[in-house]
């Protein structure tokens, strides 16, 4: 294998960063010599009402299970992300809201953020809501998608955003699963001039949700939605009812802060649940670590709030450490392909952090829509979400970043919190395709399919060996499938569910994942979900999907479908079976190719054998490898014989 380039930390980033070479290498012993007293000092970023005693209390082994961190520290988030930067800089800018429509801006001010979310905090209370009880957020990109969130955090009860993207039967499976009784929305959100209608959606969901009693709805567009007396508020009408003061309740550190829902290898999405002290510590250290944030530099995460990554690096990171966040309501290519860069300008956009995917569609057009815009207030950029490509890497570094501004690849998970292995960008050089390094604390491991703890330059399955602050304390409602999902595959440790390698310089290049999840377009996808959405169709008898590499999202998703003996194959019914998984679970769902399957794979005990199911779909059919435990080998000759042209 070819070396590849390396990039080593240009001289004004040695010298200027926060950690440069030598403070990293102080970190990393630091931590082994005294951990306590670095996660200490890492969580003492914060602001405590009652400052925490111990600091660490993990086992991962199965008899004596616990993680917990900070303890019996008490802390709100709400006012470590708001109420504590007033004093100095009350009128700092918290958010710059960009719209859809390049002519729709505005600025947000932390006391402007700090008084809408405690009229947002005194809207849910005065409508019952308790601490300890869940909200669900269903919200396009506006500031009040940040407010709901904060004001949830404000008065101690649980957030969990849904992606404004996901269907009404999406809705209603996490609003049940976490019996939130209340949700806001908006009347409709708008994307790339296009209308999504929210409201509408709740609707439907909720003929599935007997016990939602509220739904607030934040006017955007101002259509007129329907509304059910005595369930469907106006949000701007019962703003007008509250005051602006909303004192934050006290939590304790493993008091719950959020609900995620997050997809995975069975058919159910799992609610992934971070708690307040450890979560905040780590989402605000690695906001400022990774990607050297000075107070004052405007951040600007393109990812939804919907996901991760926008609850950790558009809201509570930036906010705990009081950065200008810039909250994007568009998409990439409305009006042009050049929006990205030219609201880097008009805003002076420092640091940037997107997709893999969202580079790759816009490197397709070419460097003029770049070019054309000065992007000179750059001078760091960022990925996460899946593995980048080298040449999209190379791409961003020499067009967007005109070679000067470093690039932190970031590796992490809905688990996780905020980044584990991301580079920091005044001492670590970097390799294009490669997240570089874990942070100082976090733990990795390599482990062949056995356990076996595997060594030096080597490919294998990455686990973590021990907690960090941010990591996720269990599935909401089901502790038991926390702990099965990801302690027990190799016990003892953290199974990520990714493959990886590492090379000889000790650099993690991540593979994907090697369980039945995809990564469509960074989008998380569970192939047992749209498994399950396909045989829901009357014509489907049995369905089986796995990825393939994709040129812009990464992978896509190829449904071998069985037919039941009545329906018939047509181009009319896989258009059909395209809209019912979109309909089902939400339009980045849909299956990119339908291969009609007569029989699908499987071994004598009934199992299907998804590994041919992925080598047909990569077209890799040469090479099928051991196929001798199948009950009907003559399956797979049709299968390669009428492969669809992916
Ligand atoms: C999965 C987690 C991290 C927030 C957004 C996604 C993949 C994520 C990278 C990266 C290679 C990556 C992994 C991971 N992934 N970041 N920088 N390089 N792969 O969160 O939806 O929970 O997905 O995304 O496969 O397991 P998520």
């Amino acid at each position: 294998m070819s070396q590849p380039e390396v990039f080593p930390v240009p001289e004004a980033w040695a010298k200027r960063a926060r950690i440069d070479a030598a403070g990293y290498e102080a970190a990393l012993k630091r931590v082994e010599e005294d951990p306590e007293g670095y996660w200490r000092e890492i969580a003492g970023r914060l602001d405590w009402i009652k400052p925490f005693t111990v600091v660490k209390d993990v086992s991962y082994n199965r008899e004596d299970f616990r993680i917990r961190w900070f303890a019996d520290g008490v802390l709100n988030a709400s006012a470590n992300c708001l109420d504590r930067h007033l004093p100095a800089r009350a009128n700092d800018i918290a958010f710059i809201w960009e719209g859809d429509d390049p002519a729709d801006s505005r600025k947000i001010t932390y006391a402007e953020a700090h008084a809408e979310t405690c009229r947002m905090a005194n809207v849910l209370k005065s409508h019952g809501v308790r601490k300890g009880d869940r909200v669900t957020i269903y919200l396009p990109m506006i500031p009040e998608a940040a407010f709901a969130m904060l004001a949830c955090a404000r008065i101690g009860a649980v957030h969990s955003v849904v992606f404004g993207g996901f269907s009404p039967d999406s809705i209603a499976g996490r609003v049940q699963d976490c019996q939130s009784t209340v949700i806001i929305t908006a009347d409709e959100g708008l994307r790339g001039g296009k209308i999504v209608p929210l409201k509408q959606n709740v609707d439907l969901a909720l003929t599935q949700c007997p016990d939602v009693r509220t739904v607030l709805v934040v006017k955007r567009t101002g259509a007129k939605v329907f509304m059910k007396p005595g369930r469907d508020f106006a949000y701007d009408e019962e703003k007008a009812k509250v005051s602006a003061d909303c004192p934050p309740e006290p939590m304790g550190a493993e008091d719950p802060l959020f609900i995620l829902y997050t997809s995975g290898s069975t058919g159910k999405p799992k609610g992934v649940l971070h708690t307040t002290g450890g979560y905040l510590t780590w989402a605000a250290y690695t906001h400022e670590a990774v990607f050297d944030y000075r107070p004052g530099e405007i951040f600007w995460c393109t990812a939804d709030v919907g996901w991760v990554t926008g609850h950790s690096y558009i809201v509570y990171g930036p906010l705990a450490n009081g950065a200008t966040s810039l909250i994007f309501e568009g998409v990439p290519n409305y009006p042009t392909t050049s929006r990205f860069w030219e609201v880097i300008d008009k805003h002076q956009v420092e640091i940037f952090y997107t997709a893999p995917t969202a580079l790759r569609a816009l490197m397709r057009e070419g460097e003029e829509p770049v070019k054309k815009t000065s992007r000179k207030s750059l001078r760091l950029l960022g990925t996460v979400g899946e593995p980048i490509n080298p040449e999209a890497w190379l791409w961003y570094h020499r067009v967007v970043g005109e070679g000067r501004c470093p690039i932190v690849d970031t590796w992490w998970q809905t688990e996780t919190g905020a980044a584990l292995v991301a580079p920091l960008p005044g001492a670590t050089a970097l390799k294009p395709g490669s997240a570089t390094k874990p942070l100082p604390g976090v733990k990795l491991q390599l482990v062949d399919a056995d356990g076996k703890v595997l060594e030096g330059a080597t490919d294998g399955n990455l686990c973590i060996t021990d907690s960090w602050p941010g990591q996720m304390r269990t599935v909401y409602g089901d502790h038991e499938r926390f702990i099965t999902t990801y302690f027990t595959t190799y016990p003892g440790k953290y199974f990520t569910g990714d493959g990886c390698r590492r090379d000889a310089d000790g650099y993690y290049w991540i593979t994907g994942r090697v369980d039945d999840v995809i990564n469509v377009s960074g989008h998380r996808l569970g192939t047992a979900e749209i498994e399950s959405a396909l045989v829901a169709h009357h014509t489907v008898a049995e369905a089986a999907v796995v990825g393939y590499p994709h040129d812009i999202k990464g992978q896509g998703i190829y449904a071998y479908v069985t037919l039941t003996v009545e329906a018939k194959p047509s181009d009319e019914l896989r258009a059909a079976l395209i809209k019912w998984v979109r309909q089902e679970i939400g339009p980045f769902a849909a299956p990119d190719v339908i291969q009609w399957a007569p029989g699908l794979p499987k071994t004598r005990s009934g199992k299907i054998m998804r590994r041919i199911l992925r080598k047909v779909a990569e077209n890799d059919v040469t090479n099928l490898g051991d196929t001798t435990t199948l009950a009907d080998p003559s399956v797979v000759e049709d299968l390669v014989k009428n492969r669809a042209g992916a």
